[in-house]
């Protein structure tokens, strides 16, 4: 569908945006090689009935026909395999693999793309993203631990999410942890009192609380993130003036921080409740 025509143009010297589309339609009007970082917390559920396909070739982003692969790299073949025994992930698949090609060709050439999944999704779209971006783009799996709710009894509650990151060059990305929030030493006693005032740099397991239910940062969106677990993945992905893209925004956070940082943001949603929450938060800085 064409986007509709109240939604704003970007242009790289304007100002932040808040657009309200469906990011397939959206997203094909942004120019290539646009954006430094883009973080997507895609839904599982799609919405979408689920349909039983055995899909041998995957659709052309393009809508030009079928082909077997993309930037030279054929994933094809693992589709159908994943698919004969997920119908679930077949539509996932349908859904998220053509937004997440877009994402590839609208980051800059030194650009990163942080994918905020759970452990039901991560390993199937771990496939996905190796063989859009290629193996060798692959940069970490953050795993964002909290401890929270209710713990199960029959087996390991899971308190974590994992968020998939992926550079579009290997050999020529930004990355920059001068500026991260560093984290207390364990054993402060053990190191001299000037590293331990310092604290170290986080690994790639970030301990962070949840948003919480009772604070400021509270918008009353359903899936909001905390702004502290991606103020470390902007800071170190981007520079000031840099533009971040969330094109599965929920309450905006990816803005909000972003525009504390300097960095300027599109943030798009489909969802009118999402607009609603985001004009709000993010208002002052569009
Ligand atoms: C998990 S939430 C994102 C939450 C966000 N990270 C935050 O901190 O608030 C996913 C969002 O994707 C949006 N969404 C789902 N399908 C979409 C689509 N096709 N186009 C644009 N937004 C979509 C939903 O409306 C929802 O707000």
């Amino acid at each position: 569908m064409p986007v509709p025509a109240t939604v704003p143009v970007w242009r790289p010297d304007g100002s932040n945006l808040v657009v309200h589309a469906d990011n397939a339609d959206y997203l094909p009007t942004l120019p290539d090689n646009s954006f430094t970082m883009i973080y997507v917390d895609p839904p599982f559920n799609t919405g979408r009935a689920q349909r039983r396909q055995q899909t041998s070739m995957v659709r052309s982003i393009d809508g030009t026909g079928d082909r077997i692969g993309f930037k030279g790299h054929s994933y094809s073949t693992v589709k159908g395999m994943l698919a004969s025994y997920d119908d679930v992930f077949e539509d996932y698949w349908e859904f998220l693999a053509p937004r997440l090609a877009e994402a590839w060709r609208l980051l800059t050439d030194d650009g990163t793309l942080y994918v905020h999944l759970d452990y039901r999704e991560v390993h199937y779209v771990k496939v996905m993203l190796d063989a859009l971006f290629g193996r060798d783009s692959f940069l970490n799996e953050i795993i964002w631990a909290y401890d929270y709710g209710a713990r199960a009894k029959t087996r390991w509650p899971a308190k974590h999410d994992n968020i998939l990151v992926y550079v579009k060059n290997p050999s020529n990305y930004y990355f920059d942890s001068a500026g991260v929030d560093r984290e207390p030493y364990m054993a402060p006693g053990l190191v001299t009192p000037e590293k331990a005032a310092l604290g170290k740099l986080p690994t790639d397991v970030w301990w962070h609380t949840i948003v919480s239910p009772t604070g400021r940062e509270k918008t009353g969106y359903p899936t909001q993130k905390p702004e502290g677990l991606l103020r470390r993945a902007v800071t170190a992905s981007s520079r000031e003036g840099d533009w971040v893209l969330d094109f599965f925004a929920g309450s905006g956070t990816i803005g909000a921080v972003a525009a504390k940082l300097g960095r300027r943001f599109v943030c798009v949603d489909q969802n009118p409740q999402a607009i609603d929450v985001m004009k709000a938060r993010l208002g002052p800085y569009c």
